[in-house]
């Protein structure tokens, strides 16, 4: 049985490695690489919603066979209600939809719960906190991009973290256990800022992939910093 994010206390930091960051002929080693972590970060993009092409369906299934970590999938895609069944088929356990993205967020919400995954909301960097939290009753995890989706290796934007205390509060105020993850520049020097501000999930490619001393060192050091 794989773990669920409801069942995991906020109060716990975790950490997302986005296999965006790694070497794509050799994933069933990379993911290996990285098993101490949370979670395994799954970066969705279609090309339309972002301006930026990744993976999908196959390659996620693919994966499933080979690690029992919890798929935390990442929809960056303009139609998610078209997909959501196929990727909790594919085998994520988690799903973060965009509240920019076209369709009804109950709807997405509903559906997320129905295929028998946890739910994740996320906002771009312009999008104000007061879109994610009159659903916070329903969801499991608040997504702060803090960097404009589409690309690995941006700077992170240290802007982002009044958005993040303000979602946090809330959380705090309705008592639920709720994850703030953080998406986007996050390394061993900006993930306790991060998490200074309320967040508790990280999602970290190139600082945990592509990190000198190894990404098992990467991703302690996130999570004891
Ligand atoms: C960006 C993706 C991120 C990306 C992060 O749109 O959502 O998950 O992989 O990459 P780094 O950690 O390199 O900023
Ligand atoms: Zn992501």
């Amino acid at each position: 049985m794989r773990s669920s994010l409801q069942n995991i206390s906020s109060s716990n930091i975790l950490i997302s490695p986005s296999i965006l960051a790694a070497d794509f002929a050799n994933l069933e080693s990379e993911i290996k690489r990285v098993e101490t972590a949370d979670m395994l970060h799954l970066d969705v993009m279609d090309g339309h919603f972002v301006p930026n092409i990744s993976y999908g369906v196959p390659v996620i299934q693919s994966l499933r066979s080979k690690t029992d970590m919890l798929f935390d999938a990442h929809l960056m895609i303009s139609h998610p209600h078209k997909y959501i069944d196929i990727f909790a088929k594919a085998g994520a356990d988690h799903i973060t939809v965009h509240v920019e993205s076209d369709g009804d967020v109950n709807e997405w919400i509903k559906q997320i719960r129905d295929a028998g995954c946890s739910v994740g909301l996320s906002v771009k960097p312009n999008t104000p906190a007061i879109e994610v939290i009159p659903y916070l009753n329903e969801i499991d995890m608040v997504l702060v991009m803090t960097v404009e989706p589409g690309f690995g290796g941006q700077k992170f934007m240290n802007d982002m973290m009044p958005k993040i205390k303000e979602i946090r509060s809330a959380i705090e105020k309705i008592g639920r256990n709720v994850h703030i993850q953080v998406d986007g520049g996050i390394s061993i020097d900006t993930a306790p800022i991060a998490i200074e501000a309320g967040a508790n999930s990280l999602v970290a490619g190139t600082a945990i992939f592509k990190f000198s001393e190894g990404a098992d060192v990467s991703i302690r050091k996130m999570r004891t910093n």
